[in-house]
């Protein structure tokens, strides 16, 4: 997606060789426009899907699932992170290791709002080690809900959550592919390769 990469290319800032900051417009500050758009560009590439729901994990995913539930006139889930006082003991769970905060957390599904006879589009922010896409892709599993895919906004292809996700012949499509980054530089994947 055009739009994303030069917007990452104008405002990401790269951290490490392994992390990218994009907080003004994806992960602090949200540009609402242009999270729509990527609601509709998960719409088109998984048209005639049949989708009806799209799932998520929370914080950074919401905005997302929210752009492609619009879009594809579904209704979102997101997973949590912490069980609240208010939820049901009736949940599909993951263990899921942090690669941002270091730290292993359970997410949480209520085994109301995910099950048979659903077809399930993942969306997240960033595909990276892959450890929470992998997590609610076993939740969406376990609840014998049809997989359709993953769609991520953006996926940094040298770590390893695409090649963990293709091994479960999960169909994944990102938004933009960085293939590497340095200060200053940022390699996308050609369009073609996707
Ligand atoms: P994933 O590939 O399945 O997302 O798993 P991973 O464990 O690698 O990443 C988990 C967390 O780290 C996610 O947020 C993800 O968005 C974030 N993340 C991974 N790489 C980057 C990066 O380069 N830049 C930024 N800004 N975030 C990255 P989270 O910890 O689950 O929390 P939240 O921010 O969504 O609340
Ligand atoms: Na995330
Ligand atoms: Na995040």
């Amino acid at each position: 997606m055009k739009q994303l990469e030069d917007r990452i290319r104008q405002e990401g800032a790269i951290l490490s060789d392994k992390v990218l900051k994009v907080d003004s417009f994806l992960n602090h500050q949200v540009d609402t426009e242009l999270a729509l758009a990527t609601g509709r560009e998960f719409a088109r590439v998984f048209a005639g899907e049949r989708i009806t729901k799209v799932l998520t994990i929370e914080a950074s995913g919401i905005q997302f699932a929210m752009a492609a539930g619009i879009a594809l006139g579904v209704p979102f889930v997101y997973a949590k992170k912490k069980k609240a006082v208010t939820q049901s003991d009736k949940v599909y769970t993951a263990q899921v290791h942090s690669f941002t905060r270091g730290e292993t957390y359970q997410v949480t599904v209520d085994q109301r709002y995910l099950g048979p006879g659903e077809r399930v589009l993942i969306v997240d922010d960033f595909l990276a080690t892959g450890a929470a896409l992998v997590g609610l892709v076993d939740i969406v599993r376990e609840s014998g809900a049809e997989l359709v895919g993953v769609g991520a906004v953006i996926e940094k292809s040298f770590q390893e959550g695409r090649g963990l996700l293709e091994a479960k012949g999960v169909r994944i499509h990102s938004l933009a592919r960085i293939v590497s980054m340095k200060p200053g530089e940022v390699q996308f994947a050609e369009e073609d390769s996707q």
